[in-house]
């Protein structure tokens, strides 16, 4: 087992996504180090950021591969999220490890190229979803891993975000092309992989995908203009899980500002959790008593000024992505699983683009129908 910080390389400077994960990295010093980054803009931003995290910049992924790929572990794709598969090849070619923000791209064929490239690496391919690590959530999980809920019936998400025009004016966020989609896939996604996660704890599958047998449901714009944004800024997205239960996602970035997004898992024996985007349990009741309640009942609805990034992108802090860190950094040293690898970190992404595809091409009502 090595012992030695992993050394990363950040693909996508100048973001947030970049920022976040780059912001965690400081509290976990023993476990990875920032050797180098790069960006397609060598602005000021650019440069305040390597400066602020010590290490080399390149204007591109080949030239800082060719440059200062040896002293690089592990790469964090953080470019726009139609713009993750170039890097993620380029990566995994090098044998590097690559830690792809989510979603993994935005087509189910460029998800299943980063898949395939993983198998025929000597790197490994995870994808990013630092809520798992917030504390309701890791107690939630635990809860369910153990089979305390009494039979899953139905998981609701509903994930009020608020992003303006000017979120989406002249950017690659909320075009198809580029984002996939809009609400359901950029935001809606953390809570659509924790719900699924969820599912599969409950219901004990290995493969997320062996639980779903029908998704259905509707993508609209309501609030923004349509020069600026293609997609969805409300959708709903609902599908069956094997066993009957049903699974309930409305996605908005047309939202109020200052609202947080909630999952709210529901047993047949009117028991269960609502958890919420600070992973604080707004409603924690299992018919046993069990290890974890003592620390949920710390994690109750308690006044919280964070936004969990429902409104402030930024809202969302980086103390979770060290949490994931801490759990990512280990498995790879010792070369064990880990549950963000392959196609079980991307299923949240190849669902939502399913979801999209299907509710692009919907029946419709036929008027006649209603005629006597
Ligand atoms: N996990 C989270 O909570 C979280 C939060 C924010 C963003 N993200 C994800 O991070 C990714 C980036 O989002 P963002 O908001 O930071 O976007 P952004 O547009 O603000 O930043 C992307 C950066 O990538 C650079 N870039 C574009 N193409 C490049 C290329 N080929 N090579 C190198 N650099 C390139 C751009 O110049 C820009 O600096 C998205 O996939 C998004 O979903 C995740």
């Amino acid at each position: 087992m090595s012992v030695q910080p992993l050394r990363l390389g950040i693909v996508g400077t100048r973001g947030n996504g970049a920022k976040l994960l780059a912001d965690a990295v400081p509290l976990v010093p023993d476990l990875l180090t920032i050797a180098a980054t790069c960006d397609v803009v060598q602005d000021a931003k650019f440069e305040g950021r390597c400066a602020q995290w010590q290490c080399r910049g390149f204007r591109d992924i080949d030239t800082m591969l060719a440059q200062a790929g040896s002293d690089i572990d592990i790469l964090h794709v953080a470019t726009p999220s139609g713009m993750h598969l170039e890097p993620i090849l380029a990566g995994l070619k090098a044998g590097k490890h690559v830690l792809s923000d989510k979603p993994l791209d935005v087509t189910v064929a460029r998800m299943r190229l980063a898949l395939g490239a993983a198998q025929e690496s000597a790197g490994r391919l995870f994808v990013v979803s630092q809520n798992r690590w917030l504390p309701g959530m890791q107690l939630a999980a635990a809860a369910l891993k153990k089979q305390r809920l009494s039979k899953l019936c139905r998981i609701t998400v509903i994930s009020p975000w608020n992003r303006g025009d000017d979120y989406y004016h002249g950017s690659w966020r909320g075009k198809w092309a580029t984002d996939g989609g809009a609400a359901m896939i950029n935001q809606t996604i953390h809570p659509v992989d924790l719900a699924t996660n969820f599912a599969a704890l409950a219901l004990g599958v290995e493969r997320n995908w062996d639980m779903i047998e029908l998704l259905g449901g509707v993508i609209l714009q309501v609030a923004h203009q349509p020069e600026v944004l293609e997609a969805d800024d409300v959708s709903h997205m609902h599908f069956k899980l094997s066993g009957g239960a049903e699974v309930d996602v409305v996605a908005m970035t047309a939202a109020k500002p200052e609202r947080k997004w909630t999952i709210a898992v529901e047993g047949w024996d009117d028991d269960g959790f609502i958890v919420d985007a600070d992973g604080r349990l707004l409603r924690w009741e299992f018919n046993q008593p069990g290890d974890e309640d003592a620390e949920a009942r710390k994690l109750g609805p308690i006044a919280s000024a964070s936004t969990g990034g429902a409104s402030d992108p930024l809202g969302v802090g980086s103390a979770a992505h060290a949490e994931m860190l801490r759990a990512l950094i280990p498995a790879i040293w010792n070369d064990r699983p880990f549950e963000l690898e392959g196609a079980q970190g991307a299923f949240a992404g190849l669902l939502i683009r399913q979801f999209y595809e299907n509710a692009r091409d919907p029946m419709g009502l036929r008027p006649d129908n209603f005629k006597a």
